[in-house]
């Protein structure tokens, strides 16, 4: 290697060295200068703090048998699948919404509704008898009464006036 060629490589390390070392100082600069003031206010804004605390939620909650469990309800979720039935006003409503579904067409095995034979012996058993299986559930030769017709949310007052609805049917 020539004397020309020794002497450009040494300036050249140096020139270089200068430069990583610029590089490295405007990088701690920067840092430096971010953590004053954008981190502080990143970690102060509401909208990433919500965002932050929302997406680190546990996916699984084990409720435990026996102990207060209410704290481990997960809210949104709560409310956005929480679906809210209609509550039928009376008698008539109350068939047309719950009871229809299988008594209409004698769905599963359910008495038809104004069928006087296959109602006649169900008649027989007494008023009390079928508001209680209409309301308790009821499983017998052809099929399974749900409980309400499966409308638990509902009142047994409620449950009673579609019974009579039924009842009417039959003639
Ligand atoms: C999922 C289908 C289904 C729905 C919905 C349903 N029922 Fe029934 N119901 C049945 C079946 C099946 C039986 C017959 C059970 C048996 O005797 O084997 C029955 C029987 C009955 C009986 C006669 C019980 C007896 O002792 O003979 C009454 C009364 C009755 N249902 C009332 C209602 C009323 C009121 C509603 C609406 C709130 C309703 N059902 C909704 C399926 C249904």
């Amino acid at each position: 290697m020539s004397k020309q060629d020794t002497h450009f490589f040494n300036i050249f390390s140096v020139v270089i060295g200068l430069l990583v070392a610029v590089a490295l100082v405007l990088l701690a600069l920067a840092r430096n200068i971010g953590d004053n003031t954008q981190v502080t206010e990143t970690y102060a804004d509401k909208a990433y703090l919500k965002g932050a605390d929302e997406r680190t939620q546990p996916l699984v909650r084990v409720a435990v048998a026996g102990q207060d469990n209410s704290a481990l309800v997960i809210k949104g979720l709560a409310q956005t699948t929480q679906i809210k039935l209609e509550i039928p006003k009376d008698g008539p409503a109350l068939y047309e919404a719950v009871c229809k579904t299988c008594h209409a067409t004698g769905l599963a095995g359910a008495p038809k509704t104004g069928d006087k034979t296959v109602w006649a012996p169900r008649l027989a058993q007494g008023k009390a008898t079928l508001y209680e299986h209409a309301i308790k559930g009821y499983t017998g030769k052809s099929g399974a009464m749900p409980a309400k017709g499966g409308r638990t949310d509902l009142s047994d007052e409620l449950i009673q006036a579609g019974v009579d609805y039924l009842i009417a049917q039959v003639k």
